[in-house]
C-alpha cells in the first residue's frame, strides 16, 4: 500500500528517492511522485503506473539534497496524475506526502474552499498543505502541528519547506514511519525496507508524535508538546536489502526459502528432551497458561489462514477452545472479550489497519493480546508489547507464502507449550517436539521433488472455474491455496470444506472442472475419498496433494502431487506448498505480473 520516503542529507536526494521508491513497490501501487526543494521553490514530478515511468520523467535531474517521495493505492479518487502525492499548497512552496485517511476531509474542505482554496485533486491528503499553509506563519513544525491538530483519521506525512530547505516535518498517528539515521543524511520511511540501505540505525515514531528531520538527525517531540527521548533501535541484520538471489520472482524465492525459515522460527525455541518449548517474548509462565482458557487468533487473508490452523492445533493437541476471527469484522462488531481468553494477532506486516483496530479493541476491553509478527519493530508487535517473532525474513512477494508456513510453525510451537500445561505427557510432548522439528527438512524434501506442478497448472490455467477442497487441518489449506491462485493468477476459484461441497458448491461443477484436493493421510482421509468420487462423477479433473505412498489416492487422481508423510497437525506446512508452487506456474503461463498482482497491497494500511 501507500509508501513515503523522504531524503535529507550530503548528497542529490534524487537518485536515492527513486532507489527507495524501488524497494516500496513491493508493496502494491499504482502511481508516484517526487517533491524536491530548489532554491526557487519545489520541483515535483509525479507519474501514473510504475516507479520507472516517475524515473523516466525526472530524468532532466535535480541537484536538490532534500526531497520527499511517494507510491500511492488509490483510496480517495482515482488512479490519475492530478491524485498522484506529493500534493502543494497555493503558493507551491509546502509539499506533503501522506499514508492514512484524513476522515473529516470534507468538513476541512469545506472551510479551505470557503477561504478561497481551489483543489486540484479528489483526494483527501490535498488538504494538508492547504491546512498547513493557513497555520504557517514562518515555523514549520508549529504550522503542521497546529493544521493536523484539526485532522480526524490517521496519517503518516512528510512535509517539505520550499521556505527552509534544511528541515523536513513528519508526523505519525496510525500509519508507521521510521527514521534512518545515517552518517550525514537522515531518511524518513514508511518501511525499513527502503531505509537498510543506507543505515540501520533507526528511530520508530510512535501515534501521536511530531520529528523535525535534519541531515544531523532528528529531534521527536509529542503532537500536543514536549519532547521525546527515543532510543535509537537497529533494523535485525538479517534485513538485508531484498535480491532475487538466482530467482525469477521474489514469490519462487520465497517458496523455496520456506525450510531455512521454519529453522529459525524453531530455532532454540523447541526441545525435544523437555517436550516442551520456550517462547520467552510471550512473558508467560506454565500457570499462567493454565489460566488460559480460550485462545482466539484474529487476522486478515493469508494470517487469517494461518490463525484458523494454529486454533484447530490447540483444539486437537491442547483441548482448549480456539477459533480464528477475520479482523476487520470482529474489531467492528463490539466482541464480548472474556479476561481469560488469549488472542493473537497474527500479521506478516505488522501494519495491516485492521489486525491493528482488532489489537486496540482487545486492549480497551482488558483483555490479553499478544503479537505473531513477522516484521520486528512494527506497530502490531509494538502495541501488544508482547508475543512471537516468527523470522521468516523479508517478504517482499504480495502474495504470501514463507509467511504464512512461519506463522503456522510459530502458533504450533506455542499449542506444544500449551498442551504440556494440560493433557499431553513428556513421551507426548517428546513426539510433537520431534515432529515439529522435522517438518523444515520433510518440507526440503518436497520441494527437491515437487512432483507434476506443471500437468496441474495445464489443467488449471484455461479453466473457467476451479475448487479447492479439503477437511479439517486441510480446509484452511484450501482457502489458502485458492486465495493464491485467484491473487497471481485472476483464475475464479473458491474454497468449500469437502463436507460442505453438496450444499451447493457442487453445481459449479462441469465436465473439466478442476478441482484441487487437499487429502493427506489423517483422520479425514476416508471421507474425503468419497468427495472425490462424488466430484469425480460430475465430471470434475482432480489433481490431490496427498501422503507419498498412499496409491490409492495417486490412483484416484488426474494429477497426483504426494508430498512427505507427517503428523496431521503439521500437514498444513506440506500441503499448502504444492498450492503455492500451483498458483505461481498458472501466474507464469498467464503471463501475470507475479509479485506485483493487479489492485493488491502487501500492506493493507487502511480500513
Ligand atoms: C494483504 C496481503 C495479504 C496478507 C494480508 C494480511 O491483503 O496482500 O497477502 O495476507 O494483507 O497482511 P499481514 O501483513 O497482516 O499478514
Amino acid at each position: 500500500m501507500c509508501g513515503i520516503i523522504a531524503y535529507i542529507g550530503d548528497q542529490e536526494a534524487l537518485p536515492r528517492l527513486i532507489e527507495g521508491l524501488r524497494r516500496l513497490e513491493y508493496r502494491g501501487y499504482d502511481s508516484a511522485g517526487v517533491a524536491l526543494i530548489e532554491p526557487d521553490g519545489v520541483w515535483l514530478r509525479r507519474a501514473v503506473g510504475r516507479v520507472a515511468g516517475l524515473a523516466a520523467e525526472t530524468s532532466d535531474g535535480c541537484t536538490s539534497k532534500v526531497g520527499i517521495a511517494h507510491t500511492r493505492w488509490a483510496t480517495h479518487g482515482g488512479v490519475t496524475l492530478e491524485n498522484t502525492h506529493p500534493h502543494l499548497d497555493a503558493t507551491h512552496r509546502i509539499a506533503v506526502v501522506h499514508n492514512g485517511i484524513i476522515e473529516n476531509m470534507e468538513a476541512l474542505k469545506a472551510v479551505l474552499i470557503a477561504d478561497g482554496v481551489e483543489f486540484l485533486s479528489e483526494t483527501d491528503t490535498e488538504v494538508l498543505p492547504h491546512l498547513i499553509r493557513r497555520h504557517y506563519t514562518g515555523d514549520p513544525l508549529e504550522a503542521v502541528r497546529a493544521a493536523l491538530s484539526h485532522v480526524h483519521g490517521t496519517y503518516g506525512i512528510a512535509v517539505a519547506f520550499a521556505d527552509h530547505p534544511d528541515v523536513l516535518i513528519a508526523a505519525r498517528f496510525g500509519s508507521p514511519l521510521v527514521i534512518g539515521l545515517g552518517d550525514g543524511e537522515t531518511v524518513l520511511a514508511s518501511d525499513p525496507q527502503a531505509i537498510v540501505a543506507h543505515t540501520r540505525r533507526v528511530l520508530y515514531l510512535d501515534d501521536r508524535e511530531i520529528a523535525v528531520i535534519s541531515a544531523d538527525g532528528a529531534k521527536v517531540q509529542r503532537l500536543s508538546g514536549g519532547d521525546v527521548n527515543r532510543d535509537v533501535s537497529l533494523i535485525e541484520a538479517d534485513y538485508a536489502v531484498a535480491e532475487l538471489g538466482g530467482h525469477e520472482h521474489f514469490m519462487a524465492k520465497e517458496i523455496w526459502e520456506q525450510p531455512d525459515a521454519l529453522l529459525r522460527c524453531l530455532r532454540g525455541r523447541v526441545q525435544i528432551e523437555r517436550g516442551n518449548a520456550k517462547l520467552g517474548g510471550l512473558n508467560m509462565t506454565p500457570r499462567d497458561m493454565v489460566n488460559i482458557r480460550e485462545v482466539v487468533t484474529v487476522g486478515c487473508g493469508t494470517a487469517y489462514h494461518a490463525g484458523m490452523v494454529g486454533s484447530m492445533a490447540i483444539e486437537h493437541l491442547a483441548r482448549l477452545p480456539a477459533h480464528a476471527e477475520v479482523a476487520s469484522e470482529f474489531r467492528n462488531r463490539h466482541p464480548i472479550i472474556p479476561p481469560d481468553a488469549l488472542y493473537f494477532a497474527v500479521s506478516q506486516s505488522g501494519e495491516t489497519a485492521d489486525t491493528l483496530g482488532a489489537v486496540e479493541e482487545i486492549l480497551v476491553k482488558g483483555g490479553q493480546v499478544m503479537g505473531v509478527v513477522n516484521v520486528v519493530g512494527s506497530s502490531i508487535a509494538r502495541t501488544c508489547g508482547a508475543g512471537v517473532y516468527v523470522y521468516a525474513g523479508p517478504e517482499i512477494a504480495v502474495a504470501s507464502t514463507k509467511a504464512f508456513t512461519s506463522q503456522v510453525t510459530a502458533l504450533l510451537v506455542f499449542t506444544l507449550m500449551l498442551a504440556r500445561t494440560r493433557n499431553q505427557s513428556l513421551a507426548q510432548g517428546e513426539n510433537i517436539a520431534r515432529a515439529l522439528l522435522e517438518a523444515p527438512d520433510k518440507l526440503q524434501e518436497y520441494l527437491d521433488d515437487p512432483g507434476p506442478i506443471d500437468a496441474a497448472a495445464d489443467l488449471v490455467k484455461d479453466a473457467k472455474y476451479c475448487m479447492f477442497m479439503g477437511r479439517g487441518f486441510s480446509y484452511p489449506v484450501a482457502l489458502e491455496g485458492a486465495l493464491k491462485l485467484k491473487e497471481i493468477s485472476y483464475v475464479p476459484c473458491e474454497a468449500y470444506p469437502a463436507g460442505e461441497m453438496k450444499h451447493g458448491p457442487i453445481a459449479m461443477l462441469e465436465d473439466g472442472t478442476p478441482v484441487i484436493v487437499i487429502a493427506p493421510r489423517g483422520s479425514q482421509r476416508d471421507k474425503v475419498i468419497s468427495n472425490i468420487k462424488e466430484v469425480q462423477a460430475r465430471g470434475a479433473r482432480t489433481i490431490i496433494v496427498h501422503t507419498r505412498g498412499d496409491d490409492e489416492m495417486a490412483r484416484l487422481a488426474d494429477v497426483s502431487i504426494p508430498v512427505p508423510e507427517v503428523r496431521e497437525f503439521i500437514s498444513p506446512l506440506l500441503t499448502v506448498v504444492p498450492l503455492q508452487l500451483l498458483a505461481y506456474k498458472v501466474g507464469i503461463a498467464l503471463g501475470r505480473d507475479i509479485d506485483k498482482p493487479r489492485n493488491l497491497a502487501k500492506s493493507v494500511t487502511v480500513e
